[in-house]
């Protein structure tokens, strides 16, 4: 990847507030990189008002549109190719991946997912972290890989769950973690300090053996 200057592209389908928060640190020059391009599965998601309101290139590619996922996701990679991404960005994209476009992105596609993984892969995320009676809980982002939510963890926003909270209020701490994380991430990336290495992530050159945290601003 080239550092710095990194070209990013992010994926999303909904509000976008993720994308923001790496708007904002693209601007600031916290991520050495640019965003070239932004693209949604869907006509209405928020968040290409706020790419747009930025400047950034978006496009519309409508799964509805195409008669499969395969057929799909080669329109998507084929629009994405044009930005030459070094860096692949899941920012709320609700859509799994076909296998030949996670391969084609390898090592350069990554995702934020709402909770500490390996724990609570898929949706509904608060509402099972609190049924299973954590205490613990966050976000992760990681590696995509053709296992949904299974790739290698490049870092983890760790909170303590409280006695009040409810799938909503985790929701909105969760997220404020989220804003925090993936820029730290995208800027390791951007800067070349992270790498896949086969199911491992490396940082510096050296193996993690936990993904490193980061904890919330409140106790
Ligand atoms: C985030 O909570 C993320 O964990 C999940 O999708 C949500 C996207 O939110 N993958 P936003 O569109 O970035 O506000």
């Amino acid at each position: 990847m080239s550092a710095p200057g990194c070209r990013i592209a992010v994926l999303i389908s909904g509000t976008g507030s993720n994308l923001q928060a790496l708007i904002d640190a693209c601007a600031a020059g916290t991520i050495p990189g640019r965003i070239e391009q932004v693209l949604s599965n869907r006509d209405k998601a928020g968040g290409l008002a706020r790419a747009q309101r930025a400047g950034i290139p978006t496009g519309i590619i409508r799964h509805t549109d195409y008669a499969d996922r395969e057929a799909y996701d080669r329109a998507l990679a084929r629009q994405l190719e044009q930005a030459a991404p070094d860096l692949v960005v899941l920012a709320g994209f609700m859509r799994i991946l076909s296998d030949t476009f996670v391969d084609a992105f390898h090592g350069r596609l990554i995702n934020i997912h709402p909770s500490l993984l390996p724990a609570h892969r898929g949706l509904h995320t608060h509402e099972r972290a609190l049924a299973a009676g954590d205490r613990q809980h966050g976000c992760s982002v990681h590696y995509v890989i053709p296992a949904l939510d299974a790739g290698p963890v490049i870092a983890q926003g760790v909170l303590g769950i409280q006695p009040a909270d409810t799938p909503a209020t985790l929701a909105e701490r969760v997220q404020r973690l989220e804003h925090r994380l993936y820029p730290l991430v995208v800027r390791w990336l951007a800067e070349g300090r992270v790498q896949m290495q086969g199911d491992r992530v490396c940082l510096d050159g050296e193996p993690l053996a936990q993904p490193p945290g980061i904890a919330p601003l409140e106790a």
